[in-house]
């Protein structure tokens, strides 16, 4: 696969405009696997993702539901929008029979599955993956976003 791209993300908008941007490229059956601490963004990139699917309801931080499907709707092109599903695995800490229980394999068949703090707990539940990883300076808005397919 082609190596790592690389963006600075100054502001908030240029991070959900990345995930309008990615968004694009992604079909049912595509899982992203979202990594970088608390506050990174990952969740600003995911609402992103949903605006370039085209996807319905609101995209929030999952804090007590681990995983929200958003229905299909349409994309920003009129095209027809693909289902998302929205996984916060922070709480999930590696708990694999929880993982299990949320029947994502399922969800692949038909939807884009974005997890957040996913790395090394759900890779497998695809044969490649979209990794995305935001690293945060301290004190600064300014984000970088590292993607690549893997696998
Ligand atoms: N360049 C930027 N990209 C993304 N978010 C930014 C940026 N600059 C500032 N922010 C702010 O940082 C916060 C990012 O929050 P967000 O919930 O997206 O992070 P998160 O990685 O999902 O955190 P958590 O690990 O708690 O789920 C938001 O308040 C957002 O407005
Ligand atoms: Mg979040």
């Amino acid at each position: 696969m082609a190596d790592p791209r690389t963006r600075v993300l100054p502001s908030v908008d240029d991070t959900e405009a990345l995930g309008r941007e990615l968004a694009q490229t992604l079909r049912p059956g595509d899982l992203v696997v979202l990594d970088g601490p608390l506050g990174a963004g990952k969740t600003a990139l995911t609402r992103g993702i949903a605006a370039g699917l085209g996807v319905q309801g609101r995209v929030s931080s999952p804090t007590f539901i681990i995983a929200r499907a958003h229905r299909a709707g349409q994309r920003p092109d009129g095209s027809p929008g693909v289902p998302m599903v929205h996984v916060d695995a922070y709480r999930l800490a590696g708990d694999l029979d929880e993982l299990d229980s949320l029947d994502l394999d399922t969800d692949l068949n038909h939807a884009v599955v974005v997890v957040e703090w996913g790395k090394g707990v759900v890779e497998h539940l695809a044969d490649r993956h979209l990794r995305v990883q935001l690293v945060r300076e301290p004190e600064s808005d300014v984000r970088t976003a590292i993607w690549e397919w893997i696998g």
